[in-house]
């Protein structure tokens, strides 16, 4: 009877610490995921700026991994001829490395938010090639070893390939003319000559999924490699909606780029829950117009002003499930996952396509409570073996 009593307390307490174990999934993404891949979000100053702590709180509890939305952007860090600006970046580098995050730099060689001076001289004629190789190459020496040792990783190059496959002429394409790979060659070789060694590099774009835009960013970053460069990874911008892009395209991609041998990473995920970019990103700035804050356009274009109907949350929590399911399978392949903002307050997307927007693409509320979504993607990982 003894024994028997014994034997049954036991068991209780077996299930009932079993149970706990089970029910206590993990509240943080960074711990959910810890054994698949970093999680990352991009932050601005102001997150880090001590004046808002509830945010920084957030921050360090989800997130192990960094990237500055524009504190390290050509314009941010060199925005005249004479002028360099590196304390919002120092700010955002110390603070990564103060607590244990991977740290990206974010980066080196864009078409956009790169002022005109890097490809034009001060008469305002066009640079000759070498004054264009020099400009490049100064820069990228300047900003990696001013952050030496300090950035985990670089976005070298960022949105050079075009939707066909080929190349954008657009920024450093443009101004050197000729076949774009050129530029990306010579981004990629001063990155490898100036950074430290450990440092990785990596290839960042937009609409990776595309069949036609993925063979572009394979084939370059064969070229790279057959030219002797180091690639280390691709990230994937995931500017993403409700319904778009097809989840196989998605795990195509991851599969193509992992094929080759680099880190493939989801560099820059949110999901625009708003009418028009729904159906796929809009790229170009026709939609900036400013006919299309008008009245008569304003409760299609920008619905969810007072807040998000319970049936969209909902469709957000499906789609962010959906997503990280896809991951959480690929997770040998993916190296980090990013969301481009902390809450949907600090995110572009309620600038664009079209200005002044209230949108909700990301996991947090701008009250910082979190998204249905949260809860979605924290049950996916199963927990440990040594705990089922
Ligand atoms: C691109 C860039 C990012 C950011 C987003 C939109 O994807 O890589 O740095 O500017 O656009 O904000």
């Amino acid at each position: 009877m003894k024994a028997k009593s014994i034997l049954f307390l036991a068991f209780v307490c077996i299930v009932a610490v079993s149970c706990d174990q089970v029910g206590n999934k993990p509240t943080s993404l960074k711990e959910a995921y810890a054994d698949s891949f970093k999680m990352g979000c991009a932050i601005s100053p102001m997150t880090i700026s001590g004046r808002n702590p509830e945010a920084q709180e957030l921050l360090e509890k989800h997130f192990n991994a960094i990237s500055p939305d524009n504190a390290m952007k050509p314009e941010s860090l060199h925005p005249g001829p004479d002028v360099w600006n590196f304390g919002p970046a120092d700010a955002y580098v110390d603070y990564g490395k103060a607590h244990g995050m991977f740290v990206l730099g974010h980066t080196l060689c864009w078409h956009n938010q790169t002022p005109d001076f890097f490809w034009t001289r001060p008469d305002g004629t066009p640079k000759s090639r070498e004054e264009l190789v020099e400009t490049l190459r100064s820069y990228i020496e300047t900003v990696v070893t001013h952050f030496a040792g300090r950035v985990d990783a670089w976005d070298v190059v960022n949105e050079i390939v075009a939707e066909d496959g080929g190349f954008r002429d657009l920024g450093w394409v443009h101004a050197f003319g000729g076949d774009g790979y050129e530029v990306a060659k010579l981004a990629f070789q001063f990155a490898n000559e100036y950074a430290p060694e450990g440092t990785e590099f990596y290839y960042n774009e937009f609409n990776v999924w595309r069949p036609s835009k993925l063979e572009g960013v394979v084939n370059l970053v064969r070229r790279l490699r057959a030219d002797g460069l180091k690639v280390d990874g691709v990230g994937i911008q995931a500017h993403w909606g409700l319904n778009y892009p097809k989840n196989e395209y998605i795990e195509e991609a991851i599969d193509q780029l992992a094929e080759l041998g680099v880190k493939v990473m989801i560099t820059e995920l949110d999901v625009d829950v708003l009418p028009i970019s729904k159906e796929g990103q809009v790229i170009g700035r026709s939609l900036q117009d400013p006919q299309y804050q008008l009245e008569e356009f304003e409760e299609f274009l920008d619905p969810y002003k007072e807040g998000l109907p319970a049936e969209v949350e909902d469709q957000l929590a499906a789609r962010y499930e959906e997503l990280f399911r896809i991951f959480y399978n690929h997770r040998d392949q993916i190296d980090r996952v990013t969301f481009w903002g902390l809450h949907d307050g600090a995110s572009w997307k309620n600038g664009s396509p079209i200005p002044r927007r209230t949108n909700y693409p990301l996991l947090f509320n701008r009250d910082l409570t979190p998204h249905k979504a949260l809860d979605a993607v924290l049950t996916i990982p199963e927990p440990p073996k040594a705990e089922q």
